[in-house]
């Protein structure tokens, strides 16, 4: 059993993105793995650095405070044995406030190795849905800068294993072929959910 801190960013109620994290909680639920969601847009986590924050990093000073907001990701993040992302790609990457998150939760002596170890995961799962199916994100490169950029990059070693996983071609929903995708797409989540 693993305990997963999961973290949501899409802003809409009824989004084929809101489809794929329940179907992921209920295989998290149905393999009996326990888990924390960090709904970004509900929460109305904020993206930007303050200058305070700014020069907290860029001076790295790892004993001064972090905010409250950042402290609770954290500390869900450090009781949790898997990191998962759930997001739609946008502009071939997360939304900004996702992005913002890294900016923010990735702090000096929590997630950045040049002062302090960081802290480190079993598992990092990077589930994200995609207008493009895999043939269209590949052939344009964006598929290999998505991953590189989530996983060597945001991920790197803070997770002793990672993988990325797009769920590709919602730009056919509305078509004859999207029932049974997004029924595929669906039930992938749920298995991955139960072997994270
Ligand atoms: C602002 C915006 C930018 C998008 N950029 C991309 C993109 O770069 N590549 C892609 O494959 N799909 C892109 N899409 C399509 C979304 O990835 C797709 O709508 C989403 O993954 C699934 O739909 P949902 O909003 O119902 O969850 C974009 C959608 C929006 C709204």
């Amino acid at each position: 059993m693993t305990h997963v801190h999961v973290v949501y960013a899409h802003p809409g109620e009824r989004t084929f993105t809101r489809e794929v994290l329940d179907a992921f909680l209920v295989g998290l639920d149905g393999a009996g793995h326990t888990y924390t969601v960090s709904d970004l847009y509900a929460a109305e986590f904020r993206s930007e650095l303050t200058r305070a924050e700014y020069e907290r990093e860029s001076g790295q000073r790892p004993d001064a405070p972090v905010p409250d907001d950042v402290a609770a990701e954290q500390a869900a993040l450090a009781a949790a044995g898997a990191w998962v992302f759930v997001y739609p790609v946008w502009w071939a990457d997360c939304p900004a406030r996702l992005k913002g998150w890294f900016d923010r939760v990735w702090t000096v002596g929590f997630a950045r190795k040049t002062v302090g170890r960081p802290t480190v995961a079993d598992k990092a799962l990077v589930l994200c849905t995609a207008g493009y199916d895999i043939a269209q994100l590949e052939a344009s490169g964006c598929y290999e800068a998505m991953r590189t950029v989530m996983l060597t990059d945001r991920i790197g070693e803070r997770a002793r294993a990672s993988d990325f996983v797009v769920l590709g071609g919602s730009a056919a929903a509305g078509t004859a072929e999207w029932p049974a995708l997004k029924t595929a797409h669906l039930a992938r989540a749920a298995e991955l959910a139960r072997s994270v």
